[in-house]
Order: C-alpha cells, then structure tokens, then sequence
C-alpha cells in the first residue's frame, strides 16, 4: 500500500548512495547527515545505487548484505519512509532503461574525459568494462527519471552531475521540454572529513589503516581508540590553520557533531592540549553514531519489515520513473 506524501510546493531533490561497504563518517557528516536534514524542506528521493556497484567486481553474497545493510542504515539515520521516497535503483528497471536510451544521445568523447573514469580505469587495469564508462549516464538516468530541482552530490561526483545536465539539454533541445535540468545543491553545513592518519586525504572505507577512519556503526571503543591516536602536529594548541591540517580536521568533525563553531570550539579547549581535545571529539562522534547504531542493529534484525520498506519504496518510485520514461520512449518514436 502506498502512503501519499505531502509534497505541495516543495522543491524535489534526488540523490544515491552506492551500497559498497561500510560507511564512514565522511559519508555520514559530508552527505547523509543533510539528507536527514533536507526532508523537511524538500521532496526528498534517495536511493541505495546498486546497479552503479557492479562496475567493479563485488562477490555475490557480500554485495546483497552490503545492500541490505546500506538500506537499513538510511533508514536508522532518520530517513523516514512517512516524508521521502527510498528505495533500491535495481527494483526501479527504468534506471536501467533510460539509461540505454540516454547512451544513445552521450557522446563517446565526452564520457572518456570523466575523470572518475580516468581514476577508476588506471586503479582497475583489469576490469575497465562498459559499465564503468557508461556509469555517469546510468546516474544521469537515476536522476532525469525522478524530475529533481536539486541533487546534492559531492566534489567527486560533480562532473557527473554536469553531465547529466548536458544530455538532459541536448534531448530537450531535440524532442521539447522532457526532463527537469537539475541544479547541484551544496548544503550550507556539510563537512569535509579527512584521514585521521593522513589529514591530507580524505576520509576513506577503503584506505588500508583501519585508524584512518571511522565507520558509521564502529563501537564507542574503536571510535575514541581511532581519535586518540588521530595524527596531530607537535604544536599544543588546538587551533584552525592550513599549517594544522590534523588538529583542523578535529576541529571541523566537533564543529559539525556539536554545531558549534570552530571559533568556540578554539575557544573551549584553548589551553587543554590534544589529549583533552581529542578525547573530546571522540566521544562527541561516539555519542552521535550510538543511537544510530542501535536503531540500524534493530532494523536490520526485522529482514521482513525492511522488505516491506523497500518494495513500498521501489513501487512508489516507479510510479514516477515510469511516466518520464514512457515520455522519453514516445518522443524518440516508439511504440508504446
Ligand atoms: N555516483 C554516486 C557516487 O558514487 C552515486 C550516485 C548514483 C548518485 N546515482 C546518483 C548520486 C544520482 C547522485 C545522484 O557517489
């Protein structure tokens, strides 16, 4: 049964999340703390991209529980089925569908200068698919079927979004005005969280020192053990600088947990030294993720009600998806 969602002049945002491993507190204070945030302003769709997984190699039974569990993580960080659209891209097969369609008006030249693309083939030498090239227009699709206003995406994934606004364009230029042309949304808050072992990195499930980052549903322990051992500098003083690239991550990751702001944050530990401050931090990050991990642990645990979740979900995104799809099949001439 599908619930009606109060969606009166709101604006629509889409965004998804891949479904690979574990997530991290990158993923969670740079993007889907905002997501939680954005249902009451927004129309909100999310889905857990799975489809966009398989561009590398994934074993089987690993990527179904990754995709379980990414399914129930949105949901346990707040993202409720009352007020937004979430669901699984595969159960959508418009994705898919579009997609083929969109290829056709993607020009060859301008997919190979993607630079994820570039990254991902050099890093996968073996395995550079089809899929991996034409994974900027399966996200195009993901987005032009759900007519957003907004989609919140990263630094990485911008270029993408660029491109979806191109072919968007390209085809209403040919056939008349079919897909919304999407703006990309930057929150006001949003963090960019770096390594804790090498703060001029970002943040990353798939960086080797496990100490390097912290995963959503780490326990209380494992978090403070990771912020106490956080590299630092041999200064004392807990201060934001270019020249404290450690202590500044520490600082932007309390200011974000806390809401305070990075001048408070200077202030409140002016004097107390690292141990103190990074003690601090984790136990704040600690504070945060626990009840987050203790909902996801109980939804997770109900294989049945998250199903029911998620079909709901996929049935009430298809009604969408299925109307732009058609539209875009009948003006390129099909027969429907
Ligand atoms: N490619 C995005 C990432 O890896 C995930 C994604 C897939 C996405 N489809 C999307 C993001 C549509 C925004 C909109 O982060």
């Amino acid at each position: 049964m599908c619930q009606n969602i109060e969606t009166d002049g709101k604006k629509k945002v889409l965004s998804c999340i891949q479904p690979s491993g574990m997530l991290t507190l990158g993923n969670y204070l740079g993007a889907l703390k905002n997501w939680v945030g954005m249902q009451e302003e927004f129309d909100c769709t999310y889905a857990v991209a799975d489809l966009h997984s398989i561009t590398v190699r994934q074993e089987p039974a690993k990527l179904r529980g990754q995709i379980y569990s990414t399914f129930a993580l949105l949901l346990a960080l707040g993202i409720d089925t009352q007020k937004s659209t979430v669901f699984i891209q595969s159960h959508v097969p418009e994705h898919a569908q579009l997609s083929w369609l969109l290829s056709c008006y993607t020009q060859f030249g301008e997919m190979s200068r993607m630079t994820q693309f570039k990254d991902k083939s050099a890093k996968h030498a073996d395995n550079v698919n089809v899929g991996l090239f034409a994974y900027p227009v399966l996200m195009a699709a993901d987005i032009l079927l759900y007519k957003p206003d907004l989609v919140p995406v990263g630094a990485d994934q911008k270029q993408h979004l660029e491109i979806a606004r191109d072919i968007a364009l390209r085809f209403n230029r040919i056939y008349g005005d079919v897909f919304t042309v999407p703006e990309a949304y930057i929150p006001k808050t949003g963090a960019r969280v770096m390594s804790l072992q090498d703060p001029s990195r970002k943040m990353s499930k798939s960086d080797e020192n496990i100490n390097a980052w912290v995963a959503i549903l780490d326990s209380k322990d494992d978090i403070i053990r990771k912020f106490k051992r956080a590299v630092t500098d041999s200064d004392s003083c807990v201060r934001m600088s270019d020249e404290k690239p450690g202590i500044s991550n520490l600082i932007t990751i309390y200011s974000a947990v806390t809401g305070k702001t990075a001048a408070e944050v200077e202030r409140e530990f002016d004097g107390k030294g690292y141990g103190a401050f990074k003690l601090a931090v984790g136990e704040a990050v600690a504070d945060e993720l626990a009840p987050i991990k203790r909902r996801y642990e109980e939804i997770i645990a109900d294989k049945k009600a998250l199903e029911a979740l998620y079909r709901e979900g996929a049935e009430r995104a298809e009604k969408v998806a299925r109307k732009t799809y058609f539209k875009a099949m009948k003006k390129v001439g099909f027969v429907l």
